[in-house]
């Protein structure tokens, strides 16, 4: 019988069903065996693999499973995994692709009207009982309407952050390594080289995925040519920017606000940046609604045991 091995339970009417399948022995891992992923892994020896984005599958692990033959990411990053060691090992890769654009982009723009309008903060001295009566200058932000939304990779999500940005009034500025016609025409976004976004834009959010490539795009030095007044929003991978820079300009005053829902080293968040008003901290949730992680289950689970069955995946990295 095929093997699955899941390394955390997972939401959602499609994993019941599976655990209940005796086509597969499926085994989830308890948390001492997800902390130690290496050996549990090679212990096991899985035919198939459902993973999280905070596993990281390298070469090495892979190798401790000679059965292998799929690994079905529950994320639609997939910058975790060593792909190319998978396609040179005949083992499949499936992410989750398109059924989680709506919940990531909402989270976009959670942030960006958290850290505009400084929720964060003033929701915070409200809690703490600290209001005490109404002020012409209290917990001013910025406003939305007309200003510049710069959108860093116009793929699904990017997309999707752009067209809700519209809505609030905000002019669509994009760099993406392709252009993306559906964005010009429907959104009137326009095209930019990188730097002349970074220059104009008063908004800038994140939608590349993670490649070694893009590490630290954005750096001390790009965060130079930005205006002081622009606000960073980051619902990608948080290794795009250099952190302890982006801390710093922060820090300065040299960039207005920034919110984050991903980490340079995450699950680890940069102590400083914690202690920092003008920000907004978020643990990783873009995809974090029922029926979005419900749908990804499910998306996984159909995947991993289609090519278990000899069967096609319909998500292939
Ligand atoms: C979330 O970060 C994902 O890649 O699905
Ligand atoms: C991911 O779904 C993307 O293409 O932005």
């Amino acid at each position: 019988m095929k093997k699955i091995v899941i390394t955390c339970k997972l939401p959602g009417g499609r994993y019941e069903e599976l655990l209940a399948d005796k086509n597969f022995e499926t085994v989830v891992l308890n948390d001492e065996e997800h902390m130690n992923l290496a050996a549990t892994l090679e212990k096991l020896s899985p035919d198939g693999l459902i993973s999280m984005l905070s596993d990281k599958i390298g070469a090495d692990v892979l190798a401790k499973m000679p059965d292998l033959k799929v690994v079905s990411n529950y994320a639609v990053g997939f910058n975790n995994i060593d792909v190319q060691y998978c396609h040179e090992h005949g083992i499949t890769v499936t992410n989750t692709p398109g059924v989680l654009t709506d919940s990531t982009a909402d989270i976009a723009i959670l942030l960006m009207l958290m850290t505009s309008r400084r929720a964060g903060e003033s929701e915070k001295y409200a809690r703490e009982g600290r209001f005490k009566g109404w002020a012409p200058e209290f917990f001013l932000g910025k406003s939305l309407a007309g200003k510049k939304f710069g959108v860093l990779g116009m793929g699904r999500i990017g997309f999707a952050t752009a067209k809700r940005a519209r809505a609030f009034g905000l002019d669509i500025i994009y760099w993406s390594r392709r252009r993306n016609e559906a964005a010009e025409k429907e959104l009137g976004a326009k095209y930019l080289e990188l730097d002349e976004v970074l220059r104009e834009c008063d908004f800038l959010s994140l939608h590349l995925p993670y490649v070694p490539e893009l590490h630290h795009m954005i750096d001390a030095a790009k965060l130079k040519t930005m205006k002081k007044s622009a606000i960073i929003i980051n619902t990608a991978r948080g290794q795009l920017i250099d952190e302890a820079a982006l801390t710093g300009a922060l820090e300065k005053k040299e960039i207005y606000a920034a919110g984050f829902d991903v980490y340079e080293f995450e699950p680890k968040i940069n102590e400083k940046l914690m202690t920092l008003e003008n920000v907004a901290l978020l643990p990783h949730i873009g995809s974090a609604t029922e029926e979005t992680r419900s749908e990804m289950a499910r998306m996984v689970i159909d995947d991993c045991t289609a090519v278990l069955r000899g069967e096609k995946a319909q998500n292939i990295v």
